[in-house]
């Protein structure tokens, strides 16, 4: 008999074709996600799950009681119970590496739109509102000189330092296991504690997991600390900054602008004050959302998924341990 395999989106790539060929596929024909009640339901008798950003948590894994793996097209998986599912010893996968060009290329795009307001000249212009022949109108900053912190430096956070060295910022990264300044493209990226690098960043660029411990860590009290015209950058997960906190200090001017491609919740509601600024923009989380790259995260998803269901050690895990 062969297994079965819930597939929770629209898969890119030649995946399902595969997966079709060895396996009974149930998936989601919408664009959107499953429901709860949906997602319980089919788990099942499920033998693989294929999700991407869907909340596995121990009821839903718990329902899946011939679960043998879960693989996520994401390289975060803040959505999934992982102690739960190690304790149970199902190994999950995820997306690692194939995604870091694509997300560190739209990080530069925000680092650059904060320091240059091209938010505030795309909307007065459709305004009718731009005003160009003054040479006071929408000032931007230059970026040499300026102090880049980069929060995480992970594959991600590296590859924006990398780019952000043509540039001219100062560079600083904050990450438990970086603690020598290194070097690249002649510049050198200094280690920063957390408490300074948030003071003296003119750019606060945002590159770590949700965690326990980062959840909710830019705050009123963070936002205080930091200059009154700093630009905050959020490329990794929308609950590491406290999303009422950040309104009120856009609106307080305690910094002066945040770019951010995820946010708390997601999605935002329209109606939703933070979307009433203009010294904010914000991209829907599509960091890796190029038809290259979501190809790459589709399949090597798929090869985790069926390596998991083979009994053999997933090419990606997060919970390595298991085998
Ligand atoms: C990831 O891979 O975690 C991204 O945020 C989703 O595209």
């Amino acid at each position: 008999m062969k297994k079965k395999v819930l597939i929770t989106r629209h898969l890119l790539g030649e995946g399902m074709k595969i997966l079709k060929q060895k396996y009974d596929i149930v998936n989601n024909p919408e664009s959107f996600p499953f429901s709860r009640g949906v997602l319980l339901k089919e788990i099942n008798n499920c033998h693989g799950l294929l999700c991407v950003g869907d909340k596995i948590d121990k009821e839903i894994i718990d329902n899946g009681k011939a679960l043998q793996v879960i693989s996520q097209a994401a390289v975060g998986v803040d959505n999934i119970d992982i102690d739960y599912c190690t304790t149970k010893r199902i190994p999950v996968g995820n997306t690692p590496g194939v995604l870091v060009t694509a997300t560190a290329n739209i990080g530069i795009l925000h680092i650059l739109n904060g320091m240059r307001g091209f938010t505030k000249g795309n909307f007065d212009i459709r305004k009718g509102q731009a005003n160009s022949s003054d040479p006071c109108y929408t000032l931007g900053r230059d970026l040499e000189g300026k102090n880049l912190v980069i929060i995480g430096f992970g594959n991600i956070g590296k590859e924006v330092a990398i780019r952000a060295t043509v540039f001219g910022f100062n560079l600083f990264a904050c990450s438990p296991d970086f603690t020598e300044d290194i070097r690249i493209n002649d510049t050198v990226v200094k280690a920063i504690s957390f408490d300074e690098g948030i003071k003296i960043a003119d750019v606060l660029s945002l590159h770590l997991p949700l965690t326990k411990s980062s959840r909710n860590l830019i705050n009123k009290d963070i936002f205080r600390r930091m200059k009154k015209n700093a630009v905050l950058v959020n490329l990794a997960r929308g609950a590491i900054v406290n999303t009422e906190d950040l309104y009120s200090a856009l609106v307080n001017h305690e910094i002066g602008f945040a770019s951010l491609d995820v946010l708390d919740p997601e999605p935002i509601p329209v109606d939703h004050p933070l979307l009433s600024l203009d010294n904010v923009f914000l991209t829907p989380h599509m960091g890796s959302s190029t038809v290259e790259t979501r190809i790459k995260m589709a399949d090597l998803a798929v090869r985790n998924l069926m390596n998991g269901l083979e009994g053999i050690p997933l090419e990606t895990s997060v919970n390595q341990n298991l085998f």
